[in-house]
């Protein structure tokens, strides 16, 4: 077939060379985009006076039609071109015969291909966005059926201090709505049309810039056309943004493996979200948690790749560039595919609040509580912390939780302690005592629950 580019050439491309440079496997994915940029251009050339009335209604019904016969049928399309926009291109002179060649006027493939890409983007981070609304309902929903159940905190993975399993909960909830704010900036990095910036310098025709950028949903025109065109800033951060999700989801994955394993035994995951050994008939294994965090390293490498692509990349336009678009599909699929997942698992999960109340009758979880205790008494922090030291070592070594000693036993190693020392060393009185903005008092979990059903104006599901 015909190439957009073969007059200067006497010998075409090897076919090597052709295979390891074509990029139609990949952006045909932007095939409604680059549809939707030369209509656009077409109204533009319009406006421009370089084709007429008729002939923008020609170009705009034929481009209509391939968008047609592209929903329906991709593959059969896609004849050995070159990229999408050759495709698009080839397939309306085909239509049109010499008027399709007018399309290609005042555009390169240059700002054309990152101005579909932009288009891609902002339609990627709106999926996503609509997806984390999905999971902060599961995980909030969570967060409040478990609003005062009392959980083992843990810091090094060592138990630390008591808190609700609604506040763990929630400290998801947070990290996932930093996320919606990445991926909001994001789209708004995105949402800059950089068609009209030619090859790199321009284009010759006057064609209307801000035309083109309303007709396309662009809030903005980019401002620079050799920034335009060798700019992928917005994808980096896109890429970072996805890769950050995915730290998260993945941190929340973790916690599921370890809560689900038998020497823990916090929580079953739903059958659904598990799977089976084909040798140890007892296994149910957390498969869907552990691919989460293993595509994790996946989705950070493909932001390391862009990031390793641009580096020592002169201005403007390079054909190292072309890579960009593999790294964002799979980060947004592999993003999307994860959320999707983690989102519906979550409801899925039964949480034992019998194991979970043995967990913390070992590890001193009230240890803290207890020098609080002595700075009430007036013992000055760092002192009450040695006396509770002491006070640990002691109930080790007789195998006893603090709770259990008596108050002679307390008082050997402090006179300040009197009998209402037993009302402070209760869960119940540890978790309400982090009576804070932001802590883990049962009140407090109630307020946020409160706060976040009244910003996301959600109804009871309880
Ligand atoms: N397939 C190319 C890409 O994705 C389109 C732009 C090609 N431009 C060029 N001058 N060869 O980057």
């Amino acid at each position: 077939m015909g190439k957009l580019w073969g007059g200067r050439f006497k010998k075409s491309l090897d076919t090597d060379a052709a295979q390891f440079s074509y990029s139609i496997d990949v952006d045909r994915q932007l095939y409604t985009y680059d549809i939707a940029i030369n209509a656009a251009h077409a109204l533009a050339l319009l406006e421009a006076e370089i084709i007429s009335e008729t002939e923008y209604t020609l170009i705009d019904r034929a481009l209509a039609k391939i968008k047609y016969e592209m929903d329906h049928r991709l593959d059969d399309m896609i004849a050995g071109d070159e990229d999408i926009h050759s495709c698009i291109e080839r397939l309306l002179i085909n239509e049109l015969g010499d008027l399709g060649k007018k399309i290609h006027t005042g555009k390169s493939r240059n700002d054309q291909v990152i101005t579909d890409t932009r288009m891609a983007v902002k339609d990627h981070c709106q999926a996503i966005i609509a997806q984390l609304q999905s999971l902060l309902r599961s995980i909030y929903d969570q967060a409040e059926k478990h609003s005062t159940l009392i959980f083992p905190g843990f810091t090094h993975f060592q138990t630390a201090q008591p808190i609700v399993l609604g506040h763990h909960f929630l400290a998801y909830f947070e990290q996932f709505q930093r996320d919606v704010t990445r991926f909001q900036h994001c789209f708004n990095s995105a949402d800059v049309c950089t068609l009209g910036s030619g090859a790199l310098a321009g284009n010759n025709y006057g064609l209307n810039r801000r035309l083109v950028a309303r007709e396309l949903g662009f809030s903005n025109v980019s401002a620079n056309s050799m920034d335009a065109v060798s700019d992928r800033d917005f994808m980096l951060e896109f890429l970072s943004a996805s890769s950050i999700l995915m730290t998260h989801l993945s941190r929340l994955s973790e916690e599921l493996v370890l809560w689900s394993s038998p020497l823990i035994g916090f929580v079953t995951i739903g059958d659904e979200f598990t799977t089976g050994s084909s040798i140890m008939p007892q296994k149910k294994n957390p498969d869907i948690a552990e691919l989460i965090r293993g595509k994790t390293g996946r989705v950070l490498s493909n932001f390391v790749g862009l990031q390793t692509t641009i580096k020592a990349l002169p201005l403007t336009y390079n054909r190292d560039l072309q890579e960009d678009k593999t790294y964002f599909f799979d980060s947004a699929r592999t993003v999307i595919d994860s959320i999707k997942c983690m989102a519906k698992m979550i409801p899925t999960l039964q949480f034992h609040a019998d194991q979970i109340a043995a967990s913390m009758e070992k590890g001193y979880i009230l240890a803290t509580d207890f020098a609080d205790y002595l700075v009430k008494q007036g013992v000055p922090f760092r002192e009450s912390h040695e006396i509770t030291g002491q006070v640990v070592l002691f109930a080790e070594s007789q195998n006893r939780q603090i709770e259990s000693l008596t108050l002679e036993e307390f008082q050997q190693f402090s006179e300040t302690i009197k009998d209402d020392v037993y009302q402070y060393l209760t869960l119940e009185a540890a978790v309400d005592a982090k009576n804070v903005v932001g802590g883990t008092a049962r009140q407090q979990v109630a307020q946020q629950l409160k706060q976040i059903k009244e910003t996301y104006k959600w109804s009871s599901n309880h």
